[in-house]
C-alpha cells in the first residue's frame, strides 16, 4: 500500500464570503460563498504514514506543533482514517510560503493539501468532489482551494450535500489580488471562534438572507468579466461580513487604522476611473483587487502607503495537485 504523498493547494480570497455555520457537526455553513484561488501563495504537504507512530506528528515550517493547532489537524486525519477504515498515525510535514495567521487563509490551503496528501497516501482516490466534500472539516473555505480558478462553495439545500466546484478556469480572467499586508501577527480571535459569535449579530439574518441574491450578481459578474459588477459586490460583501463582526457579542474588528485608509483610497481610486476593488478576511490585510492591465499602477500606488510591511501578488491559481507519491 502506498503510504506517502504530497501535495501543494494555493489559499483563495472569497468574493462572497462564508462567515458561519448553519449546523456545526456536518459543517454546514450559513450561506453559499465564492471565491479564487491565489496564485504565487501556497501550502505544500507531505503525510507519511507510519505503523509505529502513536499519535500523529505535525511540523509546521519547521517546527513541531503541538496544542490546539495539532489536534485540529489529528480530528482531520481521524476523517481521513475513518474514510479508508485504518487506524495509523502519521508525519504531516507541511510548509507556507506566506506568512501563517494573517488573514490570508493560511488553513484553506493547509487543509486543502492535506486532504488530498492525506488520502492518496491511504490510497483512497477522491473525486474532487469528494474531496471538497471532505476539505471543509479541516476549515471551510479549505473546500474551496480544492478545484481550480474561480470556485463556488454550494450547500444543496434538498440533500445537505456541501461541496465546491469551477465555475471558471483559472486563465478566464486575468485578475491580481495585491495584499497589502499591514500585520503578521496572529489574529487574536480566530475565523472558527468569531463565527461561532456571528449569531449574536442581529446583522447576520440579513447578511445571509441576502447572500443568494449577491452569489448570483458575483457568478455572473464573473462569467461576463464585467468588472463594476464585480467590484460592488464584492465591497458590499466584505462590508456585510464586517459589519456582522462589528456587531457581534463581543464585538470583533478585525480593521486597522490602515486597513479603513487603503479601502478609502481605492474608491477614490474608482472615482478617477481605475478598475480596482477590495476585500478583507478575518484580518487586516487588504486584498486590492484589479484587472493585469493596471496592477502595476496599482502597486506602485499602495507601494506609497505608510504601514504596508509587504505587498504580495497572486493571479488566479489552478486546483490541489498531487507532487509526488510513493
Ligand atoms: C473570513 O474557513 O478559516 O476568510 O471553517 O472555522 O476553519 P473555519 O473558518 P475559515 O473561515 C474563512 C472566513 C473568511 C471568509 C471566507 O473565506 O469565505
Amino acid at each position: 500500500m502506498t503510504m506517502q504523498a504530497t501535495a501543494l493547494a494555493h489559499p483563495n480570497i472569497a468574493f462572497i464570503k462564508y462567515w458561519g455555520l448553519k449546523d456545526q457537526a456536518r459543517r454546514i455553513p450559513t450561506n453559499d460563498s465564492i471565491s479564487m484561488n491565489i496564485g504565487c501563495l501556497n501550502t505544500r504537504t507531505s503525510v507519511l504514514f507510519d505503523p509505529k507512530l502513536e499519535e500523529d506528528h505535525f511540523v509546521l515550517n519547521g517546527q513541531r506543533i503541538t496544542g490546539e493547532a495539532s489536534s485540529r489537524v489529528s480530528a482531520f486525519m481521524d476523517h481521513i482514517r475513518q474514510l479508508a477504515d485504518q487506524r495509523i498515525f502519521a508525519h504531516i510535514e507541511s510548509k507556507n510560503n506566506f506568512p501563517v495567521g494573517a488573514g490570508l487563509a493560511s488553513s484553506a490551503s493547509a487543509f486543502a493539501a492535506l486532504a488530498l496528501a492525506g488520502t492518496e497516501a491511504l490510497g483512497l482516490h477522491l473525486s474532487e468532489k469528494e474531496l471538497t466534500s471532505l476539505a471543509r472539516f479541516g476549515s471551510g473555505s479549505a473546500c474551496r482551494s480544492v478545484p481550480g480558478g474561480f470556485v463556488e462553495w454550494r450547500t444543496d439545500p434538498q440533500t445537505a450535500e456541501s461541496y465546491a466546484f469551477s465555475i471558471a478556469p483559472r486563465d478566464h480572467w486575468q485578475l491580481v489580488d495585491c495584499i497589502a499586508i499591514l500585520s503578521k501577527q496572529h489574529k487574536p480571535v480566530g475565523s472558527e471562534a468569531g463565527m461561532l459569535s456571528a449569531k449574536s449579530s442581529p446583522l447576520q439574518d440579513a447578511r445571509v438572507q441576502d447572500a443568494k441574491r449577491r452569489l448570483e450578481l458575483c457568478r455572473s459578474a464573473i462569467l461576463q468579466r464585467d468588472f463594476p459588477a464585480l467590484a460592488q459586490v464584492t465591497e458590499l460583501d466584505s462590508n456585510l461580513m464586517h459589519a456582522v463582526m462589528m456587531t457581534s457579542d463581543p464585538p470583533l474588528f478585525y480593521w486597522h487604522p490602515q486597513s479603513l485608509g487603503i479601502m478609502k483610497a481605492v474608491k477614490k481610486w474608482q472615482d478617477e476611473g481605475l478598475p480596482v476593488t477590495y476585500t478583507l478576511d478575518a484580518g487586516p490585510n487588504v486584498h486590492v483587487i484589479c484587472p493585469r492591465e493596471v496592477s502595476g499602477e496599482i502597486i506602485t500606488r499602495l507601494k506609497s502607503f505608510p504601514g504596508i510591511i509587504e505587498i504580495l501578488q497572486g493571479m488566479p491559481a489552478g486546483p490541489t495537485r498531487l507532487l509526488t507519491k510513493n
